[in-house]
C-alpha cells in the first residue's frame, strides 16, 4: 500500500512572534510517497531533487525521522519506505525541513487509517526539527500540519491554536539563491531582551493578532516588525533594508525575514499587488546579481 502526501512551505517568526507564529502558503510544497513494508525500519528508498545533498539513513533525515517516531508510538510492527521529491531549497527559510517531515506523517498516518489526529502529529515534527537544526521549535511544522496561520502560545505543554485570518490577505515570498542554516542563524541571536525592547515586541505581537483578526490591515502593517531576531539576521541578507524599503513602496503592509531566512516574505492585500512586491524584490537581488525565486500565495 503507497500513498503520496504534500505539505506546503511556511513562513514562521511573521516578524514579531519569534518560535510563536507561522503560516502556510499555497506554494511551494514537498511530496513524498510513503509504502507500508512487512519489515520493520524505515527506509529512505530514493530523494529527487536536493543533489544529493540530504541524508538517505532515515534517521538522520526529516521525513525518516518523522516516520521513525510515529511508528514507534502507534506500536506497529511494521515498517515504511519513502521516497521524497524535495521542492523546497535547502536552508531558505520557507519550513523545508518541516514541508518533508509532514508530508512524510501525513501519509504514515493515512496509510494505518488516520489513527492520530493532526495536532497529535505534531510533537513527532517537532522531533524532526530538532533532528534538522537542534531546536523543536513548531512555528514551522504546526502551520504546515494544521494550515493557516497559527500560534503556538506555549511549548511545554504544547499549547497550539490557528488564528483566522482576513480574505484577501497575500503572501509573497522571495527566495535568493543563498543558503542559511537555522541552527548558525539561532546562535546568533541574543540569549536576553532589553526590557524597553520586550515591550516594542509585545506590542507588535498583540497588533498583528488583533489586526488579523478584526482585520485591521493598517493594524497588520504596524506590528510587522522585529526588533529581537531581524536587526540580528538581516545584516546576512544582502540588501535587506532596501528590499524591505521597496517591498512597503510597492504596496506591502509590511515585510520581514521569513523564518531563520535568508527568504524574504511581505503581506498585500490583494494579488495584483503582491506580485507587484514580488517584482520590486526582486529587482533588488537581481542588482546585487543574485538570482532568486517569487511565489504569490493568498494565505
Ligand atoms: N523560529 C525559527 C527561527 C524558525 O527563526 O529560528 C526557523 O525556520
Amino acid at each position: 500500500k503507497s500513498v503520496r502526501a504534500s505539505a506546503p512551505a511556511t513562513v514562521a517568526n511573521v516578524s514579531c512572534g519569534f518560535d510563536i507564529f507561522g503560516f502556510a502558503v499555497a506554494s511551494p510544497a514537498d511530496e513524498v510517497v510513503v509504502t507500508l513494508t512487512d519489515k520493520p525500519g524505515v527506509v529512505i528508498r530514493e530523494i529527487v531533487g536536493d543533489d544529493g545533498r540530504l541524508p538517505l539513513d532515515a534517521s538522520r533525515n526529516t521525513s525518516g525521522v518523522a516516520v521513525i517516531e510515529f511508528l514507534k508510538a502507534i506500536k506497529s510492527e511494521q515498517g515504511a519506505e519513502i521516497t521524497l521529491y524535495k521542492h523546497l531549497a535547502l536552508g531558505s527559510g520557507m519550513g523545508s525541513s518541516a514541508a518533508s517531515s509532514v508530508a512524510a506523517l501525513v501519509a504514515i498516518n493515512h496509510l494505518h487509517g488516520e489513527p492520530l489526529s493532526r495536532k497529535e502529529l505534531l510533537p513527532f515534527a517537532m522531533e524532526s526539527e530538532r533532528i534538522a537544526c537542534g531546536s523543536a521549535h513548531a512555528d514551522n511544522v504546526a502551520p504546515s500540519l494544521l494550515g493557516g496561520f497559527v500560534l503556538i502560545r506555549g511549548y511545554d505543554p504544547l499549547d497550539v491554536t490557528s488564528i483566522p485570518t482576513p480574505a484577501g490577505l497575500f503572501c509573497t515570498l522571495v527566495h535568493p539563491h543563498l543558503e542559511l542554516k537555522t541552527e548558525d542563524s539561532r546562535r546568533v541571536l541574543k540569549a536576553t531582551i532589553p526590557i524597553k525592547d520586550a515591550i516594542t515586541q509585545w506590542g507588535n505581537i498583540a497588533g498583528l493578532v488583533v489586526g488579523l483578526m478584526k482585520p485591521d490591515f493598517g493594524l497588520i502593517g504596524r506590528s510587522l516588525k522585529d526588533v529581537v531576531a531581524e536587526p540580528i539576521r538581516s545584516v546576512l541578507i544582502p540588501g535587506f533594508d532596501r528590499i524591505k524599503e521597496e517591498a512597503v513602496k510597492a504596496g506591502a503592509l509590511g515585510c520581514g525575514i521569513s523564518g531563520s531566512g535568508p527568504t524574504i516574505f511581505a503581506l498585500s492585500t490583494d494579488a495584483a499587488t503582491a506580485q507587484r512586491v514580488g517584482e520590486a524584490m526582486q529587482a533588488q537581488f537581481t542588482d546585487l546579481k543574485l538570482k532568486s525565486d517569487v511565489f504569490v500565495s493568498e494565505i
